[in-house]
């Protein structure tokens, strides 16, 4: 009893809120008159503040609304953007160029004001948690302008779930593509290393650290709480899987896969490849450090020792990708000169900036597709040289282990690696494959990769959201 008379303030003012916000359900709005038929409209809400940023959390919402719009007549699209320096116009126009898009019928767009709220300037220490309740700031701006029928969160704010929920009585669902806080970031505070968020002093107090720790427990404990109410929950990876399932525990969590291009890459003609001069074992990526290149020049090098003449001639590693900046430059002139240290400077190509169609020039004429990331979370790259008809080699971490380079059909899609000794193994494997061993699996990997495909994407995408589609 006297708890509830403690709690009294808080309640009436929620009570009265959400007797508020369901008014507003209740307003008439253009966008609940009935359609032509007669019928009423059903509205779908997609919370994304930043809807105009070109990325691929984009593509996905875009694409998501075109194939809701293709298969339900009977509902309207509205995004709750942030984006106020743009229009409707200016933002469709966009879609348009960038992702060659047609959105079929009108978006209508609901503005936000407090972006700012959910941006990290505004909180230089307990930037998630500050972060967090911007979002819910935010959350109930976008509320009190619009109640959806169906709400889905594509950005990642898990925190404003509950609130179109609980309070605008909606059902609920979200699109992730990176958890807010992970695992692995509990496991580094508690390990102590300073990697992210990296204030040394921290790290170095035992204390400190501690109470960082039980931050992110609590935090994490919260974060999950508001993303278990969800009716579904749509994730991109296995990886972000693995970290959703172990933080929400939402039972309906179902990974799919955001749309690829692939298309570009899987037009050209596969065929045998024994008439082949020059086997080229090609990897496409940035000169960063994470990408691991002095990997592959070692493993190279490991695989062409002890051969000789014409059994040598007819290979070579082409490194290709784009060098931006110093830092890409350096790196670039320490693999030449790790080439000459292992004698293999004529039989390593450097591609540096070449044009999208050189790219696939590349792509098509060459035998084996090299990746050597260590846990990269996905690995689009791989897709595409998969897409092209090349035999992968891939790290056997991440993505492209768990998503990509698995086995389909029943049959192989490629290989996967993680050091010198296994990837010089893997490189001799491949080449000892008879070419129709080869092409088979070639074959396998461009089926393969229709998982990823805008089709796919469509198809599940409404898959899972039509039962809450009245
Ligand atoms: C854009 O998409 C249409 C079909 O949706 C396709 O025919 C066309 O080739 C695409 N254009 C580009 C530049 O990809
Ligand atoms: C999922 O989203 C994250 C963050 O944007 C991205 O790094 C990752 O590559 C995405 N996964 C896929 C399968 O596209
Ligand atoms: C983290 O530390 C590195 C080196 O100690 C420094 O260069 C970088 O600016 C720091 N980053 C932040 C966000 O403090
Ligand atoms: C590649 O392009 C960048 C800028 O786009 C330029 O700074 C750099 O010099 C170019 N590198 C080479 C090797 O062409």
């Amino acid at each position: 009893m006297i708890v509830f008379f403690i709690f009294l303030p808080v309640i009436i003012p929620l009570a009265v809120f959400i007797l508020f916000v369901r008014w507003i359900r209740q307003r008439p709005c253009f966008l609940h008159d009935p359609l032509p038929g007669g019928q009423r409209p059903f509205v779908i809400g997609f919370f994304h503040p930043y809807c105009n940023a070109g990325g691929g959390g984009e593509r996905v919402l875009w694409t998501a609304i075109r194939a809701i719009q293709n298969k339900h007549s009977h509902v309207h699209c509205v995004v709750y953007s942030g984006d106020t320096e743009a229009n409707e116009n200016v933002i469709m126009q966009r879609v348009k160029e960038r992702f060659n898009i047609t959105i079929p019928r009108p978006v209508y767009f609901v503005w936000l004001h407090r972006r700012g709220f959910v941006e990290a300037k505004p909180y230089p220490i307990l930037t998630l948690l500050g972060q967090s309740l911007g979002s819910m700031l935010l959350g109930f701006e976008a509320l009190v302008k619009f109640v959806p029928d169906l709400y889905i969160d594509t950005m990642g704010y898990a925190f404003t779930i509950p609130i179109f929920k609980y309070i605008g009585g909606c059902k609920v669902g979200c699109y992730v593509h990176y958890p807010t806080i992970s695992t692995d970031m509990l496991e580094r505070v508690s390990q102590r290393t300073s990697a992210h968020n990296n204030a040394s002093f921290i790290s170095k107090s035992p204390v400190l650290s501690s109470v960082k720790l039980i931050y992110y427990k609590i935090f994490a404990y919260m974060y999950g709480t508001a993303g278990k109410c969800s009716d579904f929950v749509m994730v991109n990876s296995t990886w972000t899987q693995g970290h959703i399932l172990s933080l929400w525990g939402a039972e309906c969590t179902r990974i799919v896969y955001p749309p690829c291009d692939t298309q570009e890459f899987s037009q050209s003609f596969l065929a045998v490849d024994s008439a082949k001069e020059m086997h080229s074992i090609i990897s496409v990526s940035q000169f960063r450090p994470e990408k691991d290149h002095s990997l592959q020049v070692d493993a190279f090098a490991q695989f062409l020792t002890g051969r000789h003449g014409n059994d040598r001639h007819a290979y070579e590693l082409v490194l290709l990708g784009s060098c931006r900046n110093d830092g890409d430059a350096e790196r670039v002139a320490e693999l030449k000169k790790l080439a000459a240290k292992r004698g293999i400077s004529d039989k390593v190509r450097f591609e540096l900036n070449v044009s999208f169609n050189e790219l696939k020039k590349e792509l098509h004429s060459a035998t084996v597709g090299l990746h050597t990331m260590w846990n990269e979370h996905f690995g689009i790259g791989v897709v595409e040289m998969q897409a092209a008809g090349l035999v992968v080699l891939a790290h056997n971490s991440g993505g492209p282990k768990l998503d990509i380079v698995t086995q389909y059909e029943g049959g192989p899609t490629g290989f996967l690696a993680s050091d010198i000794d296994t990837y010089a193994a893997q490189l001799e494997e491949i080449f000892r494959m008879t070419p129709e061993r080869r092409l088979a699996v070639r074959v396998n990997a461009r089926e393969s990769v229709e998982r990823f495909s805008e089709e796919k994407f469509e198809s599940n995408f409404l898959e899972i959201t039509s039962p809450f589609v009245l």
